[in-house]
C-alpha cells in the first residue's frame, strides 16, 4: 500500500464533518506522476515511462440526497454546487461560472455521463499535496480522484485504460488543454515500486521494477510554468506539420511514431528549421525509449540515466521547452556524485526535474543540489523523495 498523507486526510475529514455534519463515507486517493523518459511523445503515438508518485489528491466524500453535487476545494477555501445540467454551460446551480479548479470535477462528471454511466450527486471535500503547475500532473490527479469517487458511488465497472481516457477527455474537451494520455494513465494505472511502460498508440502497457539501489528524486525549481497550454498546443501543431511534410515522401506515415530515424535524417533538410528541430526531438526520443526498455531489461541502469541526460539536452535545444532554472537544476544534478541521470519532467517551461540517484547517496545528493541551486539562482528549491506508488483507489 502506498504512503498515505494522514494529516491531510484528517484535515479534509474534519472539514467535511464541519460542513456536512457527518463523517465522510469514503476517501479516494489519486497520485500525481513523474515521467522518467518519453517526453512530448505521447501525442505522437510514442512510448512513455512514467511512475505514479506518493503525492496525491484526496477526496473525502459521501453520496448526497440533494440534486446538486457540492464540492469543496480545501486548498482554495472555496465551494461549488453543480448539476449535470449546469455544467453544460460551465456554470454552477446559481448560474455563476465554475472557478478554474471546478472544471476538473465537472469535466469528469460530464465525460462520465457522455460515456453512458450513472453519476450520482456527491458531497465532497478535496485537497492535494501534488504541487500545482509543477509538471507532476496535479490536474490529472484531481480528475482521476473524482472518477474514483463517482465510480464508488455508482458501483459500475470500467477498465483502467478507459478510466484514463475519460479523464483525458475531460481535460481535452472540458478544461480545454489538448494533452496526451500519459498523465491520466499514470495516475490511474500506477503500481507501487514499478515504472510503467506505455505504448501510446496501442495503449498496451506493462511495468518493470525500479531497482532497489536507485531512488527517484524530484527537484522543484519553484518556478511555475507560464502560458503553457498555448506553447504546448503550438508544439503539437508543429509535430503535425512535420508529419504532413514528411508524408509527401513517406506515404503511410500517420504520426512521428511512423518515421524511422534513418528516414528522418534523409529527409530532414526538406523541413523548415524549427519544424525539423521539433520533429527530431520526437523521433530521437522515441528511439531513446526503445533503447531504455532494453537497458532496463538488461539491468543497465547507468545507460538508462545517460538516456535521461540526452533527453534533457534535446528538450532544451530542439524542443525548446526548458528554462534557465530547469537547466541550472539539471546541470548541477548531473555534476553530483551518485546521479545517474537528470532532466526536466513533464511539459516543461518550469516546474520540476527528475533525478535517478544511487540510493546510498540520495541524502547528500538532495542536500547538495538544494544548496547549489539556491546559490546559483537565489531560489529555495523543494526536494521530493518518492517511491513509485499505486494508482487511484479508495483508502476508506
Ligand atoms: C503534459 C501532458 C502530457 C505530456 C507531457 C509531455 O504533462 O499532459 O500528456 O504530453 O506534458 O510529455
Amino acid at each position: 500500500m502506498s504512503t498515505i498523507n494522514r494529516p491531510l486526510i484528517e484535515r479534509i475529514e474534519k472539514h467535511f464533518k464541519e460542513r456536512f455534519g457527518s463523517e465522510p463515507e469514503h476517501i479516494a486517493r489519486a497520485p500525481g506522476r513523474v515521467n522518467l523518459l518519453g517526453e512530448h511523445v505521447d501525442y505522437n503515438d510514442g512510448f512513455v515511462m512514467p511512475a505514479a508518485i506518493e503525492r496525491a489528491t484526496y477526496v473525502a466524500f459521501s453520496p448526497s440526497r440533494a440534486e446538486a453535487s457540492q464540492v469543496i476545494a480545501a486548498d482554495f477555501a472555496e465551494q461549488i454546487s453543480f448539476t449535470p445540467d449546469s455544467i453544460l454551460t460551465k456554470t454552477q446551480t446559481n448560474r455563476s461560472p465554475l472557478p478554474e479548479w471546478g472544471l476538473y470535477p465537472a469535466g469528469v462528471m460530464q465525460m462520465l455521463l457522455k460515456h453512458g454511466v450513472a453519476v450520482q450527486p456527491v458531497q465532497a471535500v478535496f485537497s492535494s499535496d501534488v504541487p500545482r503547475g509543477a509538471g507532476l500532473s496535479s490536474s490529472a490527479s484531481v480528475e482521476t480522484a473524482f472518477l474514483t469517487t463517482w465510480q464508488r458511488l455508482a458501483g459500475w465497472a470500467m477498465p483502467l485504460m478507459e478510466r484514463a481516457r475519460v479523464c483525458q477527455k475531460a481535460e481535452n474537451q472540458y478544461v480545454g488543454v489538448n494533452c496526451g494520455i500519459m498523465d491520466q494513465f499514470a495516475s490511474v494505472c500506477g503500481v507501487e515500486n514499478r515504472l510503467l511502460l506505455l505504448d501510446c498508440r496501442s495503449l498496451d502497457w506493462n511495468t518493470v521494477p525500479i531497482p532497489e539501489n536507485v531512488a527517484i528524486v524530484i527537484a522543484d525549481t519553484t518556478v511555475r510554468r507560464r502560458l503553457t497550454s498555448g506553447v504546448y498546443n503550438q508544439r503539437r501543431s508543429e509535430c503535425e506539420q512535420a508529419v504532413q511534410l514528411l508524408s509527401r515522401h513517406l506515404p503511410g506515415v500517420r504520426t512521428l511514431r511512423d518515421v524511422a530515424l534513418q528516414d528522418f535524417n534523409r529527409l530532414a533538410a526538406e523541413l523548415p528549421p524549427v519544424i525539423e528541430k521539433r520533429a527530431r526531438h520526437v523521433v530521437e526520443e522515441i528511439e531513446r525509449t526503445n533503447q531504455a526498455r532494453i537497458a532496463l531489461e538488461l539491468g543497465a541502469i547507468e545507460q538508462f540515466g545517460r538516456l535521461m541526460n540526452a533527453c534533457h539536452a534535446s528538450l532544451r535545444d530542439l524542443y525548446e521547452v526548458s528554462s534557465f532554472e530547469l537547466d541550472t537544476m539539471v546541470s548541477i544534478a548531473q555534476s553530483l556524485e551518485g546521479c545517474l541521470g537528470a532532466r526536466l519532467t513533464g511539459a516543461g517551461f518550469g516546474g520540476c526535474t527528475v533525478n535517478l540517484v544511487e540510493s546510498a547517496r540520495m541524502t547528500t545528493f538532495a542536500d547538495q543540489l538544494k544548496a547549489r541551486y539556491r546559490q546559483a539562482t537565489g531560489l529555495n528549491p523543494e526536494i521530493y523523495l518518492t517511491r513509485a506508488s499505486d494508482g487511484a483507489n479508495l483508502v476508506k
